[in-house]
């Protein structure tokens, strides 16, 4: 098999597209947040005709989609999504992901959670044996973060509110989000499970129970199909 030289950027537009394969005609289309899922959006746009549109994890992704032309459905308008495409931080050989980097986390589970069928799209950087050198986000309310932060201590992490000039960032559930460094998740179902009981978390960037049925993988030798 030949190998070409790709950028970063090419390798997401080559999933981007390859993603339009788990498209359905006539279907209501999950869509993620992310460097990677703009590609997918832009691709989706050349046959938006054959959708009936989507449902999306982020103000910005609903935005690019209407910009477009796609219509974008409330999730509670919808019981059940056929295929969710998003991209991923990192993504191990079962299938389980770290996500939020783009701070959507929480809506990019409830949608995935809604949907039948996950399709990630990353390139191949997003590839790990084990999940965790990705600063891992998760979603808090305010007034439990430094308590939360606390608790990653225990578990040998070092937690950190996120920030955008100079503040923590909101995010569109107008929540905060803390990064959390140096942990090796060995075990990422028991691990989502234990840190989503700590009162005050809203999502953990952690994906076990809904991790990816395809990853759709950029690569210098095409886009490889990983199935879980
Ligand atoms: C957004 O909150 C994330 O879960 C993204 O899916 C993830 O950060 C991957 O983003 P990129 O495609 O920009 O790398």
């Amino acid at each position: 098999m030949t190998s070409t030289t790709f950028t970063q950027d090419e390798l997401k537009a080559q999933v981007g597209r390859a993603a339009l394969d788990y498209v359905m005609r006539g279907a209501i289309v999950g869509v993620g947040t992310g460097s990677t899922v703009n590609k997918f959006i832009d691709a989706l746009a050349a046959v938006k005709s054959a959708i009936r549109g989507a449902v999306s994890s982020s103000l910005a992704s609903t935005e690019r989609l209407r910009e477009l032309g796609i219509e974008v459905f409330d999730s509670n308008a919808v019981d059940e999504i056929a295929v969710y495409i998003d991209g991923a931080d990192e993504i191990d050989p079962h299938g389980y992901m770290i996500k939020g980097g783009g701070a959507a986390l929480t809506r990019e589970k409830i949608i995935a959670a809604q949907s039948r069928r996950f399709v990630c799209i990353a390139d191949a950087s997003k590839q790990v044996q084990t999940l965790g050198a990705f600063p891992l986000p998760v979603e808090v309310i305010p007034m439990a973060a430094r308590r939360i932060v606390r608790e990653f201590a225990r578990l040998g992490g070092t937690a950190q509110v996120r920030e955008k000039d100079g503040e923590p960032l909101v995010t569109d559930n107008g929540q905060h989000i803390i990064d959390v460094r140096g942990l090796h998740i060995a075990d990422p179902l028991a691990f989502e499970a234990e840190v989503n009981q700590w009162p005050g978390v809203v999502a953990v960037g952690v994906f076990a129970r809904n991790r990816a049925d395809i990853c759709l993988l950029g690569t210098s030798q095409g886009v490889r199909t990983l199935r879980f």
